[in-house]
């Protein structure tokens, strides 16, 4: 039951869109009206404004992040061990990708696994980033760099903690994320994706 209480608070956690939240306090566009429609920081960002992407990107990651560290820190209390560890992770993630605060319209869940991913391991989360900042440097493209970390995450984690829950976990975030990426796999096949740093069409 209490595992069953903290995955749904990771869920309503998750459900705070802060593209959508941090616009609204800029008095920029709604995300979800321009670009590629995401509310995420990589589209606010094509609002020109990088002090609010900035926030988007850190209060998406830090919701992640404090929902997998509240359940690390006081799950055990309350008998919440590795399997409600392993579904207050996937909890987080679905609010962000599908919020109930917002019609269930969500982004496509990158920062939010990083923040989920850093909780779970400094060192993991830290390899995922630095697999998206080398790709994201290389190629300019951000989605194309939350891509290729999302499909090495599970690997770090793999190879740092061998098989268990929380690597299923892990699993299926990086699915769902390239899942959330279809559009932008489309468009990078047919060289149609934005680059990072392009402004708002
Ligand atoms: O963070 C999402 C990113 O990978 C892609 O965003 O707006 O270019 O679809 P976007």
């Amino acid at each position: 039951m209490n595992t069953v209480l903290f995955a749904i608070g990771a869920y309503l956690i998750g459900s705070i869109s802060f593209a959508v939240v941090v616009s609204k306090c800029f008095r920029l566009a709604d995300p979800r009206s321009y670009g590629s429609k995401n509310p995420g920081a990589t589209n606010v960002l094509r609002s020109g404004n990088k002090k609010a992407a900035i926030l988007t990107l850190l209060g998406d990651g830090a919701k992640g992040f404090v929902a997998v560290w509240l359940v690390k820190h006081f799950g055990p209390a309350y008998g919440v061990h590795e399997n409600g560890v392993a579904l207050v992770a996937i909890a987080v993630f679905l609010g962000h990708l599908w919020p109930i605060f917002f019609r269930f319209v969500g982004g496509k869940g990158v920062a939010t696994a990083l923040g989920v991913l850093l909780a779970l391991n400094g060192w993991l989360g830290l390899a995922t980033l630095i697999t998206w900042l080398v790709i994201a440097y290389a190629f300019r493209y951000s989605s194309l760099a939350a891509l290729i970390a999302s499909i090495f995450a599970p690997f770090y984690y793999g190879l740092m903690f061998g098989p268990d829950v929380i690597l299923l976990a892990v699993l299926a975030m990086s699915i769902l994320l390239v899942y959330r990426h279809s559009k932008n796999i489309g468009n990078l096949l047919a060289g149609k994706e934005s680059r990072l740093g392009s402004k708002k069409k």
